[in-house]
C-alpha cells in the first residue's frame, strides 16, 4: 500500500529533523519538506502539508519535542505550555491534535532537565507514530471480514442465480484516510488494502472531496500505487451509485467522534450518510482510540467545525498543459464562498465503527466495552 519504508512523518536520524511529505502537492509532485521551529510545525498543519487526524496528532506530538530543542533546550515551562497551546489551535476538528500534544508534554513536563525533556518527547513521539501504525493495522484484520463476508455473499448469489452478476464488491469512501492521513495502512482504506492482499476482488468509488480534493489527489494516487481498482467521483455520485446497487458498503475516516458515536468527517460526509442509510447500504466508520472525544456527547452540538479560507473552494489546483501546478479561479470574481470543512454525521445513521480492539455499533455502551477505560471520564 507505501513503499516499503515511506510514511508521511518521520525523524530523520541523519539531519536530526522531522520530516513530511508536502501533500499540497500530489499526485503530481513529490516534496519532502523539514520542519525545524514550532512555526514551521503550525505552517505545515495549517497549510495541510500534513493533514487527516491521526497524522496531525503525530506532527503535533513531533511539535512538542521541536518546541524543546528549537530553543536550544532553554525554554521555560510557560513559554513550553503556550507554544504548544499554539500547536493546539493550528486546526481545531481534529481532535488528535489535542490527544498527540498534551501526551508528549505531560510526559516532557516529568523531567526538569531541558536534555532529558526534550529526549523523552522525542521518544513519546516516535512512540506514539508506532502505536497509531499499529492501530491501523488492527483495524485492517477487524474490518476485513465485513468486506469478505459482502464478497462470499456475492459471490454465493452469482453462483445461484441465472443472471451471472458479479461478486466484485463496490466499496465507497470519502476524502483521504488513508496511510497519507495517518501513518501506515490508513483507517478507512486498511480493511481495503487487507481484503485487496487477501484476494477478495474489489472496487473503490473514490469521491474527489471538494475543495481540496484529497479523494482524487491522494486517495486515487494511494490505491493506484497499491494496484487497487477504483474510479473517481464527483462528490454528489454517491446516492446515485446507492439507488443502482452499485456500492456495497461505505467506509470512512472520522476527525473526531463523540463517546456517543456522532462523527465529524471531513464536508460530504453526512450526505453519504443519508443516502447510504436511504438505501440500506452499511455504513462504517474507521478510526483509532485517538480520534474519539471521551469527553463530548452531541457532536452537532459541540464538535468545533473548521471554516477554512475560501478562496479553497473558488480555485482550483491542478497540473497545467507545461506540467507546472497552477491554479484557476471558477467562480465570478466577485461571488462570496463559505468553506465549512467538516461535518457532523449522527450516530443513528452510522452502522459501526472499526476500531484497533474491534468492530462495534455506533452507541456509547458498545464503543465503552470496547474501551472501557474511559466509562468513568
Ligand atoms: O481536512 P483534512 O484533509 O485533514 O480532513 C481529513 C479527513 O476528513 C479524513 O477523512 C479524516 O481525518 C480521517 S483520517 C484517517
Amino acid at each position: 500500500m507505501q513503499k516499503k519504508g515511506l510514511r508521511p512523518i518521520w525523524f530523520d536520524l541523519e539531519s536530526k529533523t522531522v520530516k513530511v511529505i508536502d501533500q499540497r502537492m500530489l499526485p503530481h509532485k513529490f516534496v519532502v519538506a523539514e520542519l525545524k521551529t514550532v512555526d514551521d510545525v503550525i505552517g505545515a498543519i495549517k497549510e495541510m502539508f500534513v493533514r487527516g487526524a491521526p497524522l496531525i496528532g503525530a506532527t503535533g506530538a513531533f511539535g512538542v519535542y521541536i518546541a524543546l530543542a528549537s530553543d536550544g533546550n532553554t525554554i521555560v515551562d510557560e513559554h513550553l505550555k503556550s507554544e504548544c497551546q499554539r500547536i493546539k489551535d493550528s486546526r481545531p476538528t481534529a481532535v488528535n491534535l489535542k490527544w498527540g500534544v498534551d501526551r508528549v508534554l505531560n510526559v516532557a513536563l516529568k523531567f526538569s532537565k531541558y536534555e532529558d525533556r526534550a529526549d523523552r518527547a522525542l521518544k513519546e513521539a516516535c512512540k506514539i507514530v508506532e502505536e497509531e501504525a499499529e492501530n491501523c493495522r488492527l483495524i485492517g484484520e477487524y474490518g476485513y471480514p465485513l468486506i469478505e463476508a459482502i464478497y462470499r455473499k456475492k459471490l454465493e448469489n452469482c453462483q445461484n442465480s441465472q443472471d451471472k452478476g458479479s461478486s466484485r464488491v463496490n466499496i465507497l469512501t470519502h476524502c483521504n484516510a488513508g496511510w497519507l492521513a495517518t501513518i501506515e495502512y490508513g483507517t478507512a482504506t486498511a480493511p481495503i488494502y487487507t481484503a485487496f492482499d487477501r484476494g477478495i476482488d474489489l472496487h473503490v468509488w473514490v469521491d474527489e472531496t471538494r475543495p481540496l480534493n484529497q479523494g482524487s489527489r491522494l486517495t486515487a494516487w494511494e490505491l493506484l500505487k497499491h494496484g487497487v481498482a477504483h474510479t473517481v467521483i464527483t462528490d454528489n455520485a454517491g446516492g446515485h451509485l446507492m439507488q443502482h446497487n452499485m456500492v456495497d458498503i461505505v467506509i470512512v475516516g472520522t476527525d473526531r467522534t463523540t463517546r456517543t458515536g456522532d462523527v465529524a468527517n471531513k464536508i460530504g460526509t453526512y450526505l453519504k450518510a443519508l443516502a447510504a442509510n436511504d438505501n440500506n447500504v452499511p455504513f462504517y466508520v474507521a478510526l483509532p482510540s485517538s480520534t474519539f472525544d471521551w469527553s463530548l456527547t452531541d457532536g452537532i452540538k459541540d464538535i468545533p467545525i473548521e471554516e477554512r479560507d475560501p478562496d479553497e473552494i473558488r480555485y482550483v489546483q491542478g497540473l497545467d498543459k507545461d506540467g507546472k501546478i497552477a491554479s484557476v479561479l471558477i467562480p465570478p470574481e466577485k461571488s462570496l464562498a463559505a468553506n465549512h470543512a467538516f461535518d457532523v454525521t449522527p450516530r443513528r445513521l452510522v452502522t459501526g465503527f472499526i476500531t484497533e480492539r474491534g468492530v462495534c455499533n455506533a452507541s456509547e455502551d458498545a464503543i465503552l466495552k470496547l474501551f472501557p477505560e474511559y466509562a468513568l471520564l
